[in-house]
This record gives C-alpha cells, sequence and structure tokens, in this order.
C-alpha cells in the first residue's frame, strides 16, 4: 500500500505553484483551470477504494482516502485532527478545511463534487460515520496521551495506509482472559506498561 509514484509528490507543490503564479500574474480563470486540472490515477483509485463495500469500516458519506492525504501527500494527522493534542477530542476536519483545498483542485474527482454541491454549498457539515467510541462512562483524553508521546498508530493502527478506516483489532490478555481494542484491559494493560495512572477514577467518573 506504501508504494507511491515520485511523480505524484510533486503534483501537489506543482500545482499550488501555478495557481499561485496565475493569481498573481491576474491569468483569468486561473482557479477554473485548477479546478479542472485531471486529478492523478492513484486519486481516483483511492476514492474507488474508499466506496468498496468488501473492505472493512464503514461506508463514508464521502469517498476520503486517508492513504492519499496522508499517505502519499503526507499531510500531518492535526492538520486535519486539529486540537488532538490539545483536547479530549481529536474530532474530524470541517467543510471549510477541505475547502481550503479543494475550492483550487480535485474539482473533476467524484468525492470533491459531492464535498461542493451537498455540503458546502448547502452549508451543511458532513455526517461521518464514527468508528472508535467509547461508552460515556469512560473519560478518555487525546490529549494526554499526544503529551506522553503515544503516537496515533499505536492506538489507530496505519491509517496513513488506508484508504477506508477501520477499526484494526488488537487482542491481548489480562489476568488470562482475552481483551480487545477499547476494552477496560486494553486500557489498563497500556497504563501498567507505562506506569501510568490505573486508579478507577481515572477512567470513570
Ligand atoms: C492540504 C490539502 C488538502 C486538504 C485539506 C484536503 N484534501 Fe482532498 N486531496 C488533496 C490532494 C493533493 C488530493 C489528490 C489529488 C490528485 O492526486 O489528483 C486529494 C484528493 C481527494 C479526493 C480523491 C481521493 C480520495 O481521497 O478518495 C477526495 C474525495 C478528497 N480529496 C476529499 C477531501 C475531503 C472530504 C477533505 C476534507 C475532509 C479533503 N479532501 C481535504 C488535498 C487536500
Ligand atoms: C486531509 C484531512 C485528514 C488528514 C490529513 C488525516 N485525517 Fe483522519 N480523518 C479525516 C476525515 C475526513 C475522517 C472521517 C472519515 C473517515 O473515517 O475516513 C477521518 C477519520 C479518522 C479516524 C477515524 C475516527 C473514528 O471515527 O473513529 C482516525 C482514527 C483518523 N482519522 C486518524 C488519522 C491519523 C492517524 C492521521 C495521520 C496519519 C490522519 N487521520 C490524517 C481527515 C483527515
Ligand atoms: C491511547 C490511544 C489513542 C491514541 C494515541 C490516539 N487515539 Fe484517537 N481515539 C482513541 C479512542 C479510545 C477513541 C474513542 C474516543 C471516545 O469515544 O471518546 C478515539 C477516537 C478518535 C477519533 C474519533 C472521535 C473523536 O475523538 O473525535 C479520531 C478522529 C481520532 N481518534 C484520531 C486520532 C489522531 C489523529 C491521533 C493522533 C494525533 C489519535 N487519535 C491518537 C484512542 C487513541
Ligand atoms: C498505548 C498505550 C495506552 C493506551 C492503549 C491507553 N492509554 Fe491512557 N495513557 C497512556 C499514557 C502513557 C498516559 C499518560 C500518563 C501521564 O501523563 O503521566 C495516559 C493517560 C491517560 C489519562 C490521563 C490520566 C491523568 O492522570 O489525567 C486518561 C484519563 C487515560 N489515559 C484513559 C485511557 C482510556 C480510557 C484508555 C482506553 C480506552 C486508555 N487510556 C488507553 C497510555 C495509554
Ligand atoms: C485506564 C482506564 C480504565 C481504568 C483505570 C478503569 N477502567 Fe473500567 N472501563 C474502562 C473502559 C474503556 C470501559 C469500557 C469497556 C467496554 O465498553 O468494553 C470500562 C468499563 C467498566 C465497567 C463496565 C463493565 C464493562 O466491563 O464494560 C465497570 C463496572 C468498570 N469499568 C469498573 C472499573 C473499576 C472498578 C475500576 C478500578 C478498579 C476501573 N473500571 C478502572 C476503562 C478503565
Amino acid at each position: 500500500m506504501s508504494e507511491t509514484a515520485p511523480g505524484h509528490r510533486l503534483a501537489l507543490p506543482f500545482l499550488l505553484f501555478a495557481v499561485v503564479v496565475a493569481l498573481v500574474l491576474g491569468l483569468p480563470g486561473a482557479r477554473e483551470v485548477a479546478a479542472q486540472a485531471k486529478s492523478s490515477d492513484a486519486a481516483l483509485e483511492a476514492q474507488k477504494l474508499a466506496w468498496d463495500d468488501s473492505l472493512p469500516g464503514p461506508r463514508q458519506p464521502i469517498p476520503f482516502s486517508h492513504a492519499i492525504h496522508a499517505g502519499q501527500y503526507q499531510i500531518q494527522c492535526l492538520y486535519c485532527h486539529t486540537g488532538t493534542d490539545r483536547s479530549r477530542m481529536a474530532g474530524v476536519p470541517s467543510v471549510e478545511n477541505c475547502m481550503g483545498c479543494h475550492a483550487q483542485f480535485g474539482g473533476d474527482l467524484e468525492g470533491v463534487q459531492i464535498l461542493k454541491k451537498d455540503y458546502w454549498e448547502e452549508k451543511k457539515p458532513i455526517e461521518w460515520q464514527q468508528i472508535h467510541r467509547l461508552p460515556e462512562h469512560v473519560k478518555f483524553r487525546h490529549n494526554r496521551h499526544i503529551q506522553a508521546g503515544v503516537a496515533c498508530q499505536t492506538c489507530h493502527g496505519p491509517v496513513q495506509e488506508m484508504n477506508k478506516v477501520y477499526l484494526v483489532p488488537d487482542r491481548g490478555w489480562m489476568n488470562g482472559v482475552p481483551v480487545a481494542k477499547l476494552e477496560m484491559g486494553w486500557c489498563i494493560n497500556c497504563h501498567n506498561k507505562n506506569n501510568a495512572s490505573i486508579d478507577c477514577l481515572t477512567c470513570h467518573h
């Protein structure tokens, strides 16, 4: 999944450069040209896989691929999941965040067309299906983990390689009992290994 054609890496900087030059020179229709520039084969393929029902993970309202954004173009996790290092929630990006890039290019991609037509023009937030969710009685704080240096991938798997995000299974044992990801034993195992608190009130109200 990690094989990337070197040419594609250059595509974004080049495209942005061309748009900036065109805008500075005041060339007519620079935005339209950029919006219609043909997208890469990798982007078209990623879109298809993001909506492939035979792959694990829920179907999202827009065929959005982490393999393209966080993998191939190396956009930082925190660029979109802003606040993961500061607040309890990681949060998902707003339509405005997406449009920061896609007002300029990608207009020929089906997913970007849905983004513009159904959400940006309608001024509606995107209702992404949440994949990782804890019960209400549990306190979880992203910021404490990020500040302690735990990588996103430790808990979420290699998201930057996924066209469609899913809950990567992580099975372990605690006191001879099997535990799965997001279960209490999963949290406790890692807290024990890292000398983090296992006091009931750390995780429960
Ligand atoms: C920092 C710039 C940037 C941001 C922000 C961004 N994108 Fe993209 N997006 C790209 C690039 C670059 C491509 C690849 C275009 C290509 O290769 O032709 C792409 C491709 C896509 C594609 C087609 C490939 C795929 O992922 O399935 C979709 C759909 C898409 N973006 C949707 C979104 C949505 C929805 C958001 C907001 C959640 C978003 N993008 C935010 C830069 C961005
Ligand atoms: C261009 C914006 C963008 C970037 C960059 C990005 N994400 Fe996301 N992320 C999204 C969007 C949009 C969703 C919701 C749709 C989906 O699940 O694919 C999401 C969903 C997720 C989810 C699933 C959340 C849930 O519902 O449980 C995880 C986990 C995640 N991202 C982790 C990461 C990690 C780790 C990175 C960096 C390697 C990253 N993301 C980079 C936009 C982004
Ligand atoms: C210690 C494990 C752990 C780490 C590290 C971690 N997450 Fe999470 N993540 C979780 C858990 C647990 C949930 C479910 C939270 C809930 O339901 O309250 C979650 C939920 C999410 C969600 C969806 C719900 C929300 O909180 O908005 C996103 C998006 C996400 N994580 C992204 C990230 C990103 C990006 C990083 C790295 C910057 C990261 N996570 C690091 C465990 C982790
Ligand atoms: C991959 C390892 C790992 C996993 C998995 C993990 N944690 Fe943590 N957790 C840590 C570390 C490391 C700290 C930071 C301890 C510190 O700041 O001293 C921490 C801190 C916390 C804190 C803050 C403690 C405080 O003193 O304020 C809470 C709350 C918490 N974790 C809840 C959870 C819950 C709930 C889960 C399971 C859903 C979980 N953690 C899973 C490693 C993990
Ligand atoms: C590091 C975080 C963490 C600590 C510490 C912790 N719990 Fe939990 N606890 C969880 C999580 C996460 C769940 C939700 C598990 C699930 O949904 O499968 C949970 C669920 C529970 C439940 C509901 C039943 C169940 O298994 O789902 C009870 C009762 C409970 N915990 C009691 C305790 C007690 C008592 C302590 C102290 C001895 C404690 N917990 C310490 C994270 C923690």
